[in-house]
Order: structure tokens, then C-alpha cells, then sequence
């Protein structure tokens, strides 16, 4: 039944109905978790073999993969992060264990001796803003606040970001020196982007201010839930069709692949973008884990490898999400509570409730013992101007603990709306 159908009489009743049904939630005692973004158990065990990889610690040039050097990573785990990444394998660094800590090198790179090398430092320019998607993913948020570059919000669609806008604002905001993408299964909402979104990013180069980076998070590239995946357009190649491949810097890693912060991290850029680079890797690390890249590669193999590993991780995932989905679907569906995005892959579920509760929701969650992100992590200064948005995590939780914290989850949506629809 539609919220704004029923009369005050029915919406009273409704509410008793929902509200003895939270209290029995509430006395239960339960304690159940909906924020982990992270690989389950049964997904962890899948890369077992690692540990038992066989063929000694030498590689096919000699390489004593124990001792130092080798800045790029492995010729062999190049070219895995480069098959993963759709970029040539002199374009890719395999570093250490975590994309994320080389996204915020770069940023620092860029921020104290500039993406272009000397007289290109962003702190030198004064103001710096960043273009970020929302809702996005918190951490690349805190590494722009952390380094003091303003942030401007631009809408996600379901193809991505809002490119009229982001067209828009980068001609004329000249401060504005780069945007955050994630774009294959976007954390929190799952979208892909489209081809026509893909080559729009790649023009954004020639109308952006000098030395603009799209910095491109493809921490999903292999997590597809389904057989008959969205494909990506290749972002590399969109960039090279309208000369733009310095302003591309790409990231990824097997941290939802193999081990989760245990596993190689991936940069890929041009090789001038990435020969700024390398200029600060050379200072801050004599060279990555190679034993950790050489058993990865073995145990991977190619890119066929690691999309049977990632089936192989589907089956787990697929009941979670498509038991996420039942619940929204079966208890909100048509009833003007919220809306909610259905990811075909990745590792999210991104709710927006009607504008004003998330809140409200979160905290009446809380107090029947289930923990959710909190309302607003999604958003820039972790404020959510519509206080709507609430990042799902279906992916950590047993089935059965995740079917019991959707009902509770549902259950809330429903008492805040009613409660505030009855307050009008
Ligand atoms: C979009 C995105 N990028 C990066 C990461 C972290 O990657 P890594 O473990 O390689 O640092 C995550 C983890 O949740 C993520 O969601």
C-alpha cells in the first residue's frame, strides 16, 4: 500500500502493527552488521592455494623474487594488472598490498611536486577543488579532506556520473583539478558506466584546466555477480582516442579478488603520467612484495583466471544479494518508502529513503542491534545534504543473520516513514 493512500486511522494502525513488531526485535538482544564492505569466510578460502603455490621463488628472467628491487612489480604481475585493467603492461605499476594507499600517494604527489612535475604542484595554485560523484566512497573522500582540497558533489546516475554537469563545472571552475570515478560497479550503487559516459570522461581533458586527473578507481573490474555481465568500455583507449592519456591515472587490486589488503595493488597511467610518478616511488619504497605478486600470479594465472577464481566467488555472493533485494523489494516495493539500486556486481546495495529519515533509520536500527554505515559516510564532510542516503553490505554476514537484519532493516524504513508521514 502506497504511504500517501492511506488515511490517518489506517496510518495509526499500521504503525502500532510496525512498532510491536520492531519492540520484538528490539528485546532479542541481537547484535548483527551491515557496514563490513568486505570478502566472507567462505570467498577467503577460495584463494587458499596461494599458500601452497609450488616452483620455488625464481620467475622465468631469473628474477630472485625474495630480494630487493624491481620498482614496477614483476613483469608478470604487470601484465595481470594490465589484462585486469585494460591498459599495456609498461603503462602498470604492481606495488604493494593496497590501491588505496596508492591513491593517496598519488594525491600527495600531485598536491607537493605536481602531476606534471616541476611548477605543476597543486598547492602552489591556491584553492584546489576535486569533482566527486555521490553518493561515493568514503575513503576517497578522506584522502581529498585530508590534504585540504575542496570538494564539489555531482549527482550518480545509473551510467555513471552526471557528465552534463561535470562538463559543465570543470569549463568553468579552473581550480577544479581532477574526479574520483569508480567505474565498474561504483561503491555504494553498483552502477557501470556506459560508453557514452566512458568517452565523455576521456574528452574531459581537453576542456579540463591543465593537468586534470580522473582519478579511476577500478576496484570492481572482475566482480561480476552474473554470467551476463555489463561490460565496461575501456577508459585507456577513450582517453587515447581524444589525446587525453596523461589526465587517466587508474587503480585496482586483488584485495576483493584474493586476500583482502593481502593481496597486489595495481597504478596504470601514461608512461609520462606515470614516469612523474615513479620519481616518488623511487624515494618512498626500494620495491614491492614479489614473493606475495609471484605466488598471486601463479596462482591467477590471466585474466581468464582470475574471471573463473571470481565465478567461483559469485555463487557465494549471488544469494546475499539477490536476498537483500527480496526484502526491499518485498516489503517496499510501490509504497513511496525509497528507492534502492539492484547491482549486478560489486560488493554494495545503496538505499536512499525519503529525504530527512536515513538518520532515523540508522538509529532505529542501531537500537534493535543492527549496525549500518553511518547515515551521510557517503557523502563528502560525511554530510548527506538530503540525509537520504544508507550503504547496504550484504557481502560479510551468514544468510541467515543477513535475512534477519533485512527484516529489522525494513522494518525501520517503514516505522520512520509512517512516523513522519503521521506528523504532517
Ligand atoms: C572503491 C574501492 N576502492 C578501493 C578499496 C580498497 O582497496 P585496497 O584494498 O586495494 O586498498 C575499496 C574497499 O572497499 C573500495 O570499495
Amino acid at each position: 500500500m502506497q504511504l500517501d493512500q492511506l488515511d490517518h486511522d489506517h496510518l495509526l494502525a499500521r504503525e502500532r502493527e510496525l512498532d510491536a513488531a520492531y519492540q520484538r526485535f528490539r528485546n532479542a538482544g541481537l547484535a548483527l552488521d551491515l557496514t563490513r564492505g568486505k570478502p566472507n569466510p567462505a570467498q577467503l578460502a577460495l584463494s587458499d592455494g596461494l599458500d601452497t603455490v609450488e616452483d620455488g621463488f625464481v620467475t622465468a628472467d631469473g628474477t630472485d623474487t625474495r630480494n630487493y628491487g624491481g620498482i614496477d612489480g614483476l613483469p608478470e604481475a604487470r601484465a595481470l594488472g594490465a589484462a585486469l585493467l585494460g591498459v599495456r603492461p609498461e603503462e602498470v605499476i604492481a606495488g604493494g598490498n593496497s590501491s588505496l594507499t596508492l591513491m593517496y600517494f598519488y594525491l600527495l604527489h600531485a598536491w607537493l611536486y605536481g602531476p606534471a612535475g616541476p611548477g605543476t604542484a597543486w598547492r602552489d595554485g591556491g584553492t584546489v577543488r576535486f569533482l566527486c560523484p555521490v553518493p561515493g566512497y568514503d575513503r576517497h573522500f578522506t584522502i581529498l579532506e585530508d590534504l585540504g582540497i575542496e570538494m564539489v558533489t555531482v549527482p550518480m546516475r545509473d551510467d555513471g556520473p552526471e557528465m552534463d554537469e561535470v562538463e559543465a563545472r570543470v569549463r568553468e571552475d579552473p581550480s577544479l583539478r581532477g574526479i574520483w570515478c569508480v567505474p565498474k560497479y561504483s561503491n555504494p550503487g553498483g552502477q557501470v558506466y556506459s560508453d557514452a559516459t566512458v568517452d565523455r570522461l576521456g574528452r574531459l581533458g581537453t576542456i579540463a584546466s591543465p593537468h586534470f586527473r580522473i582519478m579511476c578507481d577500478n576496484a570492481y573490474a572482475a566482480h561480476d555477480l552474473y554470467d551476463d555481465a555489463p561490460r565496461l568500455a575501456n577508459v585507456m583507449d577513450a582517453c587515447r582516442r581524444h589525446g587525453t592519456e596523461d589526465s587517466l591515472v587508474l587503480f585496482g587490486s586483488t584485495s576483493k579478488i584474493t586476500r583482502a589488503g593481502a593481496g597486489i595493488a595495481f597504478i596504470a597511467a601514461s608512461a609520462t603520467t606515470l614516469g612523474q610518478f615513479r620519481k616518488r616511488m623511487q624515494v618512498f619504497t626500494i620495491g614491492p612484495d614479489k614473493v606475495n605478486q609471484l605466488r598471486h600470479v601463479r596462482f591467477l594465472r590471466d585474466l581468464e583466471g582470475i574471471r573463473a577464481h571470481m565465478r567461483n566467488q559469485a555463487a557465494i555472493l549471488r544469494p546475499r544479494f539477490e536476498l537483500v533485494l527480496q526484502h526491499l523489494s518485498t516489503s517496499l516495493d510501490g509504497a513511496g518508502m525509497g528507492s534502492w539500486t539492484s547491482p549486478r556486481g560489486g560488493y554494495f546495495v545503496s538505499f536512499d529513503a525519503l529525504p530527512g529519515l536515513a538518520t532515523d533509520i540508522v538509529g532505529l536500527a542501531a537500537d534493535a542491534g543492527v549496525k549500518l554505515t553511518p547515515a551521510g559516510a557517503t557523502f563528502p564532510y560525511r554530510r548527506d545534504p538530503n540525509d537520504a542516503n544508507i550503504r547496504l553490505a550484504p557481502t560479510f554476514p551468514e544468510l541467515a543473520e543477513l535475512d534477519q537484519a533485512m527484516q529489522i532493516f525494513v522494518v525501520c524504513v517503514q516505522l520512520a516513514s509512517l512516523r513522519r508521514r503521521l506528523r504532517r
